[in-house]
């Protein structure tokens, strides 16, 4: 896996003219509308790309975007790999770790979930503080240890300080930030009432179908990570989610998302040092 890892992480350098982004941004169901604010320099195609999955859901672009955003180098990911479409957990995560290979030090992740904490609304973001994964875990396995540890910490997983960014970019914008813990089942149904219960009753605050096995990857990489659900559906109410109200809430939702992103980009630290999982 290494080598793959090693070979794509090589073949998209020799085709972006070795664009070093310093930042990850992966777009979850809807939300590729995000790329559009960045300031595109080069676009690869999944299917392309050597040994990258190729994403099947509506709603999912397939194409790895490098440009500007808050006047950053990024690389955006429109569009993801799911466990309910049949890739391996370690499939999912392997563009997490290409990334890392090109030099990213932070990732930014959103999603579209369903809010089973009563006080949400369809609409509002959810910054991800903590998570509770049901999802097979990507570290499982032989651990990669040029990457990180066989036995990662998570608590600090979703990244304090820039939790605190954004809040603070938050009360600047007056875009209106929940916080919550992510609740990351396998899908691809959506969930029975007695289901979305049990997700309130463990302490979530949203579920959905991604998101946790790329935060574990990116955790156990080093990457400083910032996650955020968009809730697209109530769950509580025992009312079914629909793939069109994922999509349609979660376009409304975007450009608040896009924004944050954007300004928290913009407000972060210079970048510095060699990739993690590269030799020195
Ligand atoms: N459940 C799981 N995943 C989701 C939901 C949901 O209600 N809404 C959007 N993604």
């Amino acid at each position: 896996m290494s080598e793959r890892i090693k070979n794509t992480a090589s073949f998209i350098r020799s085709k972006t003219e070795d664009f070093a982004p310093e930042a990850g941004i992966i777009l979850g169901t809807g939300l590729g509308g995000l790329v559009e604010k960045i300031d595109v320099r080069y676009a690869l195609d999944y299917h392309e790309i050597p040994d990258f999955p190729v994403s099947t859901v509506e709603g999912h672009r397939g194409r790895l975007i490098f440009g500007l955003l808050g006047g950053r180098r990024v690389v955006a990911m429109q569009g993801r790999f799911h466990y309910y479409e049949g890739y391996t957990p370690q499939e999912i995560v392997f563009p997490v770790r290409v990334l890392t290979r090109l030099g990213i030090r932070y990732l930014f992740v959103s999603n579209a979930a369903g809010g089973v904490n009563p006080g949400f609304r369809p609409g509002d973001l959810m910054v991800i503080t903590d998570h509770i994964n049901f999802i097979p875990n990507p570290l499982i396995g032989r651990n990669m240890a040029d990457f990180g540890p066989r036995f990662p910490d998570m608590c600090r997983a979703y990244d304090p300080e820039l939790i605190a960014l954004a809040d603070g970019i938050a009360g600047e914008t007056g875009i209106s930030l929940r916080h919550g813990c992510y609740v990351g089942l396998t899908g691809p149904s959506f969930e029975t009432p007695k289901e979305y219960g049990f997700c309130r009753i463990i302490g979530g605050d949203a579920v959905g179908m991604s998101t946790t096995p790329e935060v574990i990857a990116a955790a156990h990489c080093g990457l400083r990570i910032f996650a955020v659900s968009i809730i697209t559906n109530l769950g509580i109410e025992g009312k079914q989610a629909s793939h069109e109200e994922v999509q349609t809430e979660g376009a409304k939702a975007e450009k608040r998302m896009t924004e944050l992103f954007a300004r928290m980009l913009a407000a972060l630290p210079g970048h510095t040092g060699k990739a993690c999982g590269e030799e020195a």
